[in-house]
């Protein structure tokens, strides 16, 4: 549907050399994680958050994750590192959990006005080329305009930032949905975003995990970037607990129908049963309904359990009027 750009560049030598080039100069550049595609920039140039801020625009308020190669880089951005922040490293890392600590008092909040800092370690081998070949901790929030849906491939990158100076293509993120955001603020650590990594995995080290009331609700929590409306598609979003049942007289057509199991259902975009399979499709099939054009997006809600914490998450807020 869209042209190729030139923006996107393979991450060979010559890709990582720009990509690095860039980043020097305090500007961005979007690079593919295992989750979704991060917009990055050095996390202490001030110059560089805030073109982030800029092209997303984000608001503020919303403080962004910081991406380091390894556990030392982590450990050097905070004030305090807790013996469980070590095991849930030792376990998860790479990969998709984020650990919110006290942030190091000789460092700048990286976009927001507090004494925290949010960290991980990506599972993928072209954001761990690029933060070793930049040397720098890369802040990164999701590479989209904000509210609108995380980009999992590059081409998805481009549409929704199409400002943006470069973009590292890495195929399409295999997890599909953002990370994990596990506080370790205080005495028990404390979910602010579920994500792809399961709660069930995190307990195995943790045991039990702090969940706000709300987590599963789409209100206000401690994170402070859940805002209620949020991954959310052009088109408008309804979860129905069956689409065969809605009335789709009062919507606005055309309808584009997104199930998770075979349901007899015209034209429907048919997602897997496990959750984890379905999350890695998600964003993906959501774009795709966009650009077919779609004026309604009709989603058959998923089960009410842990398992689909996320997935369920991000269905409410993109729902949010
Ligand atoms: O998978 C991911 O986490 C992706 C990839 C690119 O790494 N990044 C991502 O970033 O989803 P973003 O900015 O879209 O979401 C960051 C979340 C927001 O909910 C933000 O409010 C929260 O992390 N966050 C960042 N810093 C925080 C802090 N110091 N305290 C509490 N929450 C924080
Ligand atoms: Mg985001």
């Amino acid at each position: 549907m869209t042209l190729p750009s030139e923006k996107i560049v393979r991450p060979d030598a010559d890709g990582l050399r720009r990509a690095v080039e860039v980043l020097r100069a305090e500007s961005v550049v979007a690079f593919p994680t295992e989750t979704v595609y991060g917009l990055g920039a050095d996390a202490f140039s001030a110059r560089a958050i805030g073109e982030v801020y800029r092209l997303k625009n984000r608001p503020s308020w919303n403080p962004l994750i910081v991406h380091v190669a390894n556990v030392e880089a982590a450990r050097a951005l905070t004030e305090s590192w807790p013996s469980l922040a070590n095991e849930l490293a030792a376990r998860f890392w790479p990969g998709p959990l984020t650990l919110v600590l006290p942030r190091a008092r000789h460092l700048a909040g990286v976009g927001a006005e507090n004494d925290t800092i949010a960290i991980r370690i990506p599972a993928h081998e072209v954001a761990l080329r690029l933060l070793e070949a930049s040397g720098l901790p890369l802040a990164a929030p999701s590479a989209n305009r904000s509210e609108s849906i995380s980009p999992t491939t590059a081409e998805h990158v481009v549409r929704s930032l199409p400002d943006v100076p470069l973009v590292l293509d890495g195929g399409a993120s295999s997890w599909g949905i953002e990370s994990t955001v596990l506080s370790l603020v205080d005495e028990t650590p404390t979910l602010l975003r579920p994500g792809a990594l399961p709660l069930r995995a995190i307990r195995e080290v943790t045991g039990s995990i702090g969940l706000p009331d709300t987590v599963a609700d789409g209100a206000a929590r401690p994170s402070p970037g859940m805002s209620r409306r949020h991954y959310a598609p052009r088109a408008t979003l309804i979860l129905a607990k069956d689409v065969r049942d809605v009335d789709r007289a009062e919507l606005a057509e055309p309808i584009g129908v997104l199930t998770y199991e075979t349901a007899d259902v015209p034209g429907a975009e048919i997602l897997p049963a496990d959750p984890g399979e379905y999350a890695a499709d998600l964003y993906a099939a959501l774009h795709r309904l966009d650009d077919a054009g779609v004026a309604t997006i009709l989603v058959q809600e998923p089960p009410q359990t842990e398992d689909w914490l996320a997935i369920r998450d991000r269905l409410t807020r993109a729902a949010a009027k």
